[in-house]
């Protein structure tokens, strides 16, 4: 499994694509707002900061509703940077994100159907061609449904049809759901900074630290 960043904060970025840990990153409206500075000037930065990944999530705002009018932003969105290759649009899962995606699809931009909370919504995104689908776990759990489970069945349903599309594991609130969705067969996790922090932790290894150092205090030097 794959690990993308879910942030529009460049210093978050910044410190995960250090590490070398990082194949993506994925924005939404919500995490673009926070920054306080333009969307499309945002993503720009974003793309050149980590051109290495496979794919900068942007996603169409909520001001766009009918499919015309998504398309019309994604077409914006794609020549940013020069047109880079790795900007993906998201688009949300209703039927003007499912047109936006068939019509990206067959121009070879990639995209990423988000907002995916059922296994049949998960289905047709894949039928309209989304490079990416992002099922949201915590927000399932939120409600007291399993999200994991919903990632597994997803995971299973395009295994058994042959279906191209990744699955993002989204709305990863701990360490344990990353676990458990690679468990279950997720392409990639996209988690917030925070998580991946969490990731690197354990008691033993800074115990483990500690007596390195108390050890090393009194070993001969020279
Ligand atoms: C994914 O692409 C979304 O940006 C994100 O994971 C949403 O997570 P949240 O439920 O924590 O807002």
């Amino acid at each position: 499994m794959k690990f993308f960043i879910d942030s529009a904060n460049v210093e978050d970025i910044k410190k995960a694509y250090k590490i070398g840990v990082l194949s993506g990153v994925t924005t939404n409206p919500s995490l673009v707002a926070k920054e306080g500075v333009k969307f499309e000037d945002r993503i720009e930065e974003i793309l050149k900061l980590v051109p290495e990944v496979e794919s900068v999530s942007a996603e169409v705002t909520p001001d766009a509703i009918t499919a015309e009018e998504m398309i019309a932003e994604a077409n914006e969105l794609v020549k940013i940077n020069g047109g880079d290759k790795n900007i993906t649009i998201k688009v949300p899962m209703n039927i003007a994100g499912l047109e936006t995606c068939r019509y990206l699809n067959q121009k070879g931009v990639k995209t990423n159907v988000t907002l995916v909370f059922t296994v049949n919504q998960a289905l047709l995104a894949a039928r309209a061609g989304a490079t990416y689908v992002s099922p949201f776990l915590g927000r399932l759990d939120d409600i007291s449904e399993d999200g994991v489970l919903l990632v597994s069945k997803i995971a299973e349903l395009f295994r058994i049809h042959n279906l191209d599309a990744q699955i993002i594991a989204a709305s990863v609130r701990h360490p344990d759901h990353v676990t458990r969705v690679a468990m279950a067969g997720a392409h990639i996790a996209t988690v917030p900074y925070s998580v991946i922090e969490q990731l690197t932790k354990h008691p033993l290894t800074d115990q483990g630290m500690e007596k390195f150092a108390a050890d090393w205090v009194k070993a001969p030097k020279n």
